[in-house]
């Protein structure tokens, strides 16, 4: 058996001028310029794809080959391999449907399973796509703050139970939480499958971070959490996150429950989605072994980044960083300064010249908030903490 490479997470990566996202609309989205600035936003990682990556690309460009293609069952079983070993769910590939990335799985599913009009619930601050889609799609937001305890997420349902309208009809869940990465408890999932029951709620549990564990914690699937909902419940994931291959579009909705299933591939099916050539050569890539050992390697990597980070920006005077237990994006709160969103925003964006995506984006309980993104060299976290102490070092 060949060896396992070790990865050197560390080494300089220039992405500047590579059509990424993160880095080539730094400029426009925030004014703060690459030539200096650190990007530190989209949700992706600074980190060259791993050679089981490249080699799989290589793979297809020696067939020379684009058309039409078999062998999609391989991708599959290779998602079907991954639940299993990675997450110790079994799952049927019939209840396997891919989607052009979760976004557009969760724009489906919304579509699916309520009307123009309806409520969709979210736990907010959250991934702002999530309100972003339910609103596209002509629904309405009912939002469903979390509270703080400890310093972290916690969820109060009995505030839900009152801030429910009676027109919801589903709940997004992002299950780990994006942001600051809370992996949710057995306690807190029962607790919110009773939830759903009680109010009658598809639930679409968001897991697309849910390979993205720091040491000492587990990610545990909704459907094992609470297979008594398993009439309501909709499973997205997506080696996106995990492997930094969102652009090739490729997520994974998994719907054990027959009646859902049949209803979101009515949906599926009137759109033609299929699946396509690169998502599922480079999922079916990172779904393997090799994919294992360098997320394993990768974790431990990003931990010290958390710690880097958290232990900086808490050393600075009314800034707090939410604990990390899972995913690259720290969740920093600014209440403690007394300064205004616009202060905030100039220090952090003009003076630190750090793009980091706004908290009130992410909806109520995050104004205060900014979310930075640690899936980089560790050099560079080390140059934000930095910067964030001399933007603010006049709080010291
Ligand atoms: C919770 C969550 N869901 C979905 C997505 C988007 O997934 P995709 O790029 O596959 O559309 C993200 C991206 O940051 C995310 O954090």
């Amino acid at each position: 058996m060949p060896a396992t490479p070790v990865y050197d997470f560390d080494a300089p990566v220039d992405r500047r001028g590579t059509d990424s996202s993160k880095w080539d609309m730094m400029e426009r989205a925030f004014g703060v310029s690459p030539d200096d600035g650190l990007a530190m936003w989209v949700a992706d990682m600074d980190f060259p794809a791993p050679d089981f990556l490249q080699d799989a690309v290589k793979g297809l460009l020696a067939k020379a080959n684009y058309g039409y293609f078999a062998g999609y069952e391989t991708f599959l079983d290779a998602v079907q391999w991954w639940m299993q070993t990675r997450h110790g769910w079994t799952i049927d590939t019939d209840w396997v449907f891919t989607t052009f990335g979760l976004g557009n799985g969760l724009a489906m599913a919304i579509q699916t399973f309520s009307a123009p009009g309806d409520h969709v619930a979210i736990l907010t601050p959250v991934y702002h796509e999530f309100a972003a889609k339910i609103g596209r799609t002509g629904r309405v937001v009912t939002e469903l703050p979390m509270g703080t305890e400890d310093g972290v997420f916690v969820l109060d349902f009995d505030r839900f139970d009152r801030l429910m309208t009676g027109r919801e009809k589903m709940l997004l869940l992002s299950a780990p939480h994006n942001p600051a990465g809370r992996i949710w408890t057995q306690a807190e999932l029962s607790d919110l499958a009773a939830f759903c029951a009680r109010h009658d709620l598809i639930l679409v549990s968001d897991e697309i971070h849910c390979d993205l564990i720091l040491t000492g914690h587990k990610h545990l699937p909704m459907h094992l959490a609470a297979p008594q909902i398993a009439d309501r419940l909709i499973m997205m994931s997506s080696a996106s996150k995990t492997f930094n291959i969102a652009g090739s579009r490729t997520g994974c909705v998994t719907i054990p429950d027959a009646d859902l299933r049949a209803r979101f591939g009515t949906f599926h099916r009137s759109l033609d989605i299929s699946p396509n050539l690169l998502g599922v050569t480079l999922t079916r890539a990172a779904y393997s072994q090799a994919g294992a050992d360098w997320v394993d390697q990768l974790m431990p990597y990003i931990a010290g980044n958390a710690q880097l980070f958290n232990d900086g920006v808490n050393a600075i005077p009314g800034l707090s960083a939410m604990p990390m237990q899972s995913t690259y994006l720290a969740w920093v709160d600014f209440a403690g300064t007394g300064m205004n969103r616009d202060e905030i925003h100039d220090r952090v964006y003009r003076q630190a010249r750090i793009a980091a995506t706004p908290g009130h984006t992410l909806g109520t309980g995050g104004e205060t908030c900014m979310r930075f993104n640690l899936g980089t060299q560790r050099a560079r976290v080390a140059e934000a903490v930095a910067r964030l102490q001399e933007a603010f070092s006049d709080l010291q």
